[in-house]
């Protein structure tokens, strides 16, 4: 049965589990990178309520769709840019580095796991990664900064020069296929965990919403922290509402003092 706290409360509760446990994995969603100043897509605000998202098959019939998509990449990974890793990534690292957690994965694409300071072999990134291109036929990458020069001098989405198709910003849009090796290993490392932390995610995104459902079925304890409530707290061991920040830095006090 779920403990439900909300607030502070809930960093004794989410500290015993966490040492309670060997093989923790964590799964993050856009929730985490708030607070690095990164809009999530459900919030009151976030990018979803400003825009709607440009499926993969409205991509590939489009040309306005397509300079749309990258306008919005340009514009984002500057966002990106701008935003530092915040006590959640740099925990989560730190679970890593000391053999305790096997790994993260994350529904996040703007590379702040990495950069606070999670190895990438740790990092399963299910719905790709913003910071390169690839043609969507033949799979050969390109560098944004080339395709926005590009798009710049002869105002077209940019095409593959080695078969011609199209170009696109490495992130899985909605209605493209999942990268196969990346559900494998995080179905993997779900079946194989002892705790799944769900951080920052309303989970309403399938597959990927379903890897905790997998982890629990496998016998692990999930917890969920996160500042809705979502629709499988009722299934975790441990549902915390609050901000991620907060509640890490009552479970990680050292990690608080260093990033302040
Ligand atoms: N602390 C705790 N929770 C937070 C914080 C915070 N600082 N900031 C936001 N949240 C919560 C929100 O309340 C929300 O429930 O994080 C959740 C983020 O949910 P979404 O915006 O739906 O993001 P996510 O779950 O990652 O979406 C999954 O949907 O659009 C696609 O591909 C996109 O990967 C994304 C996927």
């Amino acid at each position: 049965m779920a403990a439900f706290e909300s607030g502070n409360g809930g960093a004794d509760e989410l500290r015993r589990l966490l040492d309670d446990s060997q093989r923790i994995v964590a799964f993050t969603g856009a929730g985490i990178s708030t607070e690095s100043g990164i809009p999530d897509f459900r919030s009151p605000g976030g990018i979803w309520s400003r825009m709607e998202p440009i499926t993969f098959q409205k991509f590939v019939v489009s040309e306005e769709a397509r300079l749309e998509d990258w306008r919005r990449r340009f514009e984002m990974n500057r966002v990106y840019g701008e935003a530092q890793p915040n006590i959640a990534h740099v925990a989560l690292a730190h679970l890593v580095a000391e053999g305790r957690s096997a790994g993260v994965v994350t529904q996040n694409i703007d590379g702040l796991h990495v950069r606070g300071g999670l190895a990438a072999e740790s990092l399963v990134e299910l719905h790709g990664n913003a910071t390169y291109a690839h043609c969507i036929s033949c799979r050969r990458r390109y560098e944004l900064d080339a395709m926005e020069a590009q798009i710049e001098a002869e105002k077209r989405a940019p095409r593959c020069e080695e078969c011609g198709g199209f170009v696109k910003s490495a992130i899985v849009s909605f209605g493209e296929a999942m990268p196969e090796a990346e559900m494998r290993r995080a179905l993997d490392l779900a079946e194989s965990c002892d705790l799944m932390l769900v951080l920052g995610s309303s989970l309403q995104v399938q597959p990927a919403a379903g890897i905790p459902v997998v982890a629990r079925r496998a016998g692990a304890r999930l917890a969920i922290l996160n500042r809705e409530s979502t629709h499988l707290d009722g299934f975790a061991n441990l549902a915390l509402q609050g901000e991620i920040g907060a509640i890490l830095a009552g479970v990680f006090p050292q990690l608080a003092g260093e990033l302040h």
